[in-house]
């Protein structure tokens, strides 16, 4: 069994918390929490996660994914419970190259506000692509059986299309070259 490419990196799922006001810890005033992964990867399943405690009205929570020149609302709801966590799921197509995001965070109400924007690295989702061959040496002329199969950083069976070249370099030796678009 040859096995060409292995994973190369864990899928490392950061999350930043920004905004935390109050300073004393008994306090019972309004607070807001937000919590996003430090970095996405396009076309894989990520979240947002806001918490709201401690509310005395009615709320506008809405968050909004600028990316790539365009806007893209996660959540525009009213909340009217006094503590609320809520996660948003969410995932962004395909970019031609690492980007930015920014994500904003508005909490409207009669009396509160509160309004954030944050950048998050957006990074294309690193496939894993596995190949299995019948035998691990070749001799020229003979047939190459072999399966791709390729995996997101979660683990889950992609459909992506793979391109795969079969080399005979030498006597005993063949190389199998495979390309992802
Ligand atoms: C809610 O709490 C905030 C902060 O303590 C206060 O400024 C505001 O007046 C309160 N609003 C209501 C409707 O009680
Ligand atoms: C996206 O939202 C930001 C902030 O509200 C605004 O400055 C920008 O013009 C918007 N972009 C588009 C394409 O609507
Ligand atoms: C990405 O690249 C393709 C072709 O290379 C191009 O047509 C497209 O406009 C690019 N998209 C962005 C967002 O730069």
């Amino acid at each position: 069994m040859g096995k060409d490419k292995l994973p190369s990196k864990p899928n490392i799922f950061l999350l930043l918390l920004f905004f935390l006001p109050g300073n004393t810890p008994l306090n019972t005033e309004p607070q807001y929490m937000v919590l996003v992964p430090f970095m996405i990867h396009t076309e894989s399943h990520e979240k947002i996660c806001i918490q709201l405690t401690h509310l005395n009205e009615s709320v506008t929570l809405s968050a909004t994914l600028e990316h790539q020149g365009e806007n893209r609302s996660l959540i525009d709801d009213v909340v009217s419970e006094k503590d609320v966590f809520t996660c948003i799921p969410f995932s962004l197509p395909k970019s031609n190259s690492t980007s930015v995001a920014f994500l904003m965070v508005t909490v409207t109400g009669d009396t509160l506000q509160f309004k954030s924007r944050k950048s998050v690295l957006v990074k294309n989702s690193e496939s894993l692509v596995f190949v299995q061959t019948d035998k691990p040496i070749y001799k020229p002329g003979q047939t190459v059986q072999f399966r791709i199969i390729s995996l997101d950083t979660d683990f889950y069976p992609l459909n992506e299309k793979v391109e795969s070249q079969l080399l005979v370099v030498s006597q005993d030796t063949i190389i199998v070259i495979i390309q992802t678009p």
